[in-house]
């Protein structure tokens, strides 16, 4: 049985070019939203917790002095080179390493940020604390992920549906579970903000590696949450197409 840190390998190194080039991913308006959200200024640094193909730290190196990148895989940290040099961004650098602990002094960063990445943590409430930790008195520590139904029934079937299509995936939290690991941690969340993506169920499988032979298990829970939105995701068809929507949620606490 291959390890979760084996599992994040695996899977993000094949995700690495079609998870950097989907739209939604790329999406101009909720990396705004993001950079906003952290209210970054031209002498902030920033780190960016499990980066992967950087166009979260290079949406902040727009504005930011210094952005720094971490991220395991090193597939997505060579596209996160690539993009920043695409981008000519010189204020960015990228490093191959694991979260958990950082490898950074405290208080080293006025903003420490993360965005999809805590579902597939096995201890996020270790790596918020470490987050913290890095983030000086007076700056921002800021998580961004997609959520699941407070109705725990919802909950499950999403997970059930999630760990075939993406095994690296440990759990998502409600809105409320993310601002408990938040109180847990001894961060106080300042602004909340909320995004949703609206996604097509054959496009994100195009981008998926599924437990093999799962492919039709999977379309079968999305079709069948059409009627009872079992997935909690307002699966529906459209133009003859499976749609979702993911909500997304920005939480920012001042350390
Ligand atoms: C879904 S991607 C999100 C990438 C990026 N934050 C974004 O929003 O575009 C999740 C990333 O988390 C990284 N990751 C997962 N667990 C990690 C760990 N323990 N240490 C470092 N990176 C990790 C994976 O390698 C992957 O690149």
């Amino acid at each position: 049985m291959p390890s979760h840190r084996d599992t994040i390998l695996d899977q993000f190194s094949r995700q690495a070019v079609p998870f950097s080039t989907a739209a939604p991913i790329r999406d101009e308006h909720a990396l705004r939203l993001l950079v906003e959200a952290a209210e970054t200024r031209s002498d902030d640094l920033v780190l960016d917790v499990a980066c992967g193909p950087g166009i979260v730290a290079c949406a902040f190196a727009r504005v930011a002095r210094g952005v720094t990148g971490i991220d395991l895989t090193p597939a997505m940290i060579e596209r996160a080179r690539l993009l920043a040099s695409e981008q000519q961004r010189a204020n960015v650098r990228f490093e191959i390493g694991d979260v958990l602990p950082l490898p950074f002094v405290d208080a080293a960063f006025s903003i420490v940020v993360s965005r999809f990445a805590f579902h597939h943590f096995q201890n996020p409430a270790a790596v918020l604390a470490e987050m913290k930790r890095v983030c000086q008195p007076g700056g921002r520590v800021v998580v961004a992920d997609l959520t699941v139904s407070e109705d725990p029934r919802k909950a499950e079937g999403f997970h059930r549906m999630e760990m075939l299509r993406d095994p690296s995936h440990a759990r998502a939290f409600t809105v409320d579970q993310l601002r408990r690991l938040y109180r847990i941690c001894g961060l106080a969340v300042a602004a909340e903000k909320f995004w949703r993506m609206d996604i097509d169920v054959e496009g994100l499988l195009e981008r998926s590696f599924p437990v093999p032979g799962s492919e039709d298990t999977i379309r079968k829970m999305f079709e069948d949450s059409v009627a009872d939105d079992g997935l909690g995701l307002g699966t529906r068809r459209h133009k003859g197409r499976l749609r979702f929507t993911y909500s997304n949620v920005i939480l920012v606490a001042r350390q």
